[in-house]
């Protein structure tokens, strides 16, 4: 038994030596791919990815845990609870958010990230379980890709700090409740598309959040808009979501302006009929807490946004 113990000693000793040297060349190579600025919490993400991307091509299996958790981290206070290199855009159906996606698949190339589309949903509320699968393979995505990364997927607001997981940052579209086009839509029989708010969406996975004209969905919408969706583009603002965008987050969304001037169809004047008064106004009631939420998210993105051009007029 002797000299096979000793040749495991041996084994695991040379197994130690190798981790130390891949953790040690992997932190060398994260500072590079994100410069100085972001070093803090890159190297918190990219050594585990690239330590799994090391291993897996030595063919050694070892379990190892060297993701501290978020309360570990934000104890120390290295973590932030919100990952400004990692973008998700929770689509809203009807919303026009695909629109925002193909920007960002436009612009991955050229502005050095990675876009990741998740599986389809259906927007509806997830169990426990399945948020927290979702959480744990968005985190596990973040860990192995090592880049800057932005997501989109049907997904309400979806809490990872519940989860002790430090989100992304969110982004979403949305669009006036009582756009007429939305109603041409449905008439025209495509209710699978049927935009009628947002407030559930922002509200989250309970299921109090479905509840129309909820007060109490509504105030939690708004609570997690605040915390946790630094832009929220509205649909008819484009071209103010788009400025505020690359404004906020000019790694991801530099040029977007460009390209959306590039897709934007070249005659918009699409001829739709604004809403007869009676029918507005007996919506507007249907949706008064919609309206009221859409109006809110509207001058938060026309207003709170200092662009750099009017700080400097
Ligand atoms: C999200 O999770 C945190 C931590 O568990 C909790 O304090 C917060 O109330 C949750 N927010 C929502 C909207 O569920
Ligand atoms: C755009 O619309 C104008 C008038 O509405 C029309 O004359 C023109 O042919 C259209 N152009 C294209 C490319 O469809």
């Amino acid at each position: 038994m002797r000299p096979c113990r000793g040749v495991l000693t041996g084994l695991i000793g040379c197994l130690t030596v190798a981790f130390i040297v891949f953790s040690a060349r992997s932190g060398a190579d994260d500072e590079d791919l994100f410069g100085k600025e972001s070093k803090d919490t890159t190297n918190i993400i990219g050594d585990d990815a690239y330590q799994s991307y090391e291993m897996s091509s030595n063919k050694i299996q070892i379990q190892r845990h060297v993701t501290p958790s978020l309360a570990e981290l934000g104890g120390r206070g290295i973590l932030p609870e919100m990952n400004d290199h990692v973008v998700m855009v929770t689509r809203i159906p009807g919303a026009g958010a695909e629109l925002l996606v193909l920007i960002l698949q436009r612009l991955q190339g050229h502005n050095a990230f990675k876009h990741i589309r998740l599986p389809p949903g259906d927007d509806g509320i997830l169990t426990n379980l399945q948020q927290e699968l979702l959480v744990e393979e968005i985190t596990s995505i973040i860990r192995q890709e090592a880049i800057p990364l932005t997501f989109d997927g049907d997904v309400r607001f979806l809490n990872f700090s519940a989860f002790d997981r430090q989100a992304p940052t969110f982004i979403s579209l949305v669009r006036d409740p009582l756009d007429p086009r939305t109603l041409e839509r449905f008439r025209n029989g495509d209710s699978s598309m049927i935009y009628s708010g947002s407030i559930s969406h922002f509200c989250g996975q309970d299921t109090r959040c479905t509840q129309r004209n909820s007060k109490w969905a509504l105030e939690r919408a708004k609570v997690n808009v605040k915390r946790w969706y630094p832009v929220i583009g509205i649909l008819d603002e484009m071209d103010k979501t788009l400025e505020v965008l690359e404004n906020f987050y000019p790694e991801f969304f530099e040029g977007a302006k460009l390209v959306y001037k590039e897709l934007k169809p070249k005659n918009i004047t699409q001829e739709t009929r604004p809403l007869k008064k009676s029918i507005k106004k007996r919506l507007g009631k249907v949706l008064a807490k919609e309206v009221e939420f859409y109006q809110w998210l509207k001058s938060r993105l026309l207003n709170e946004t200092p662009s750099k051009e009017r700080q400097n007029n």
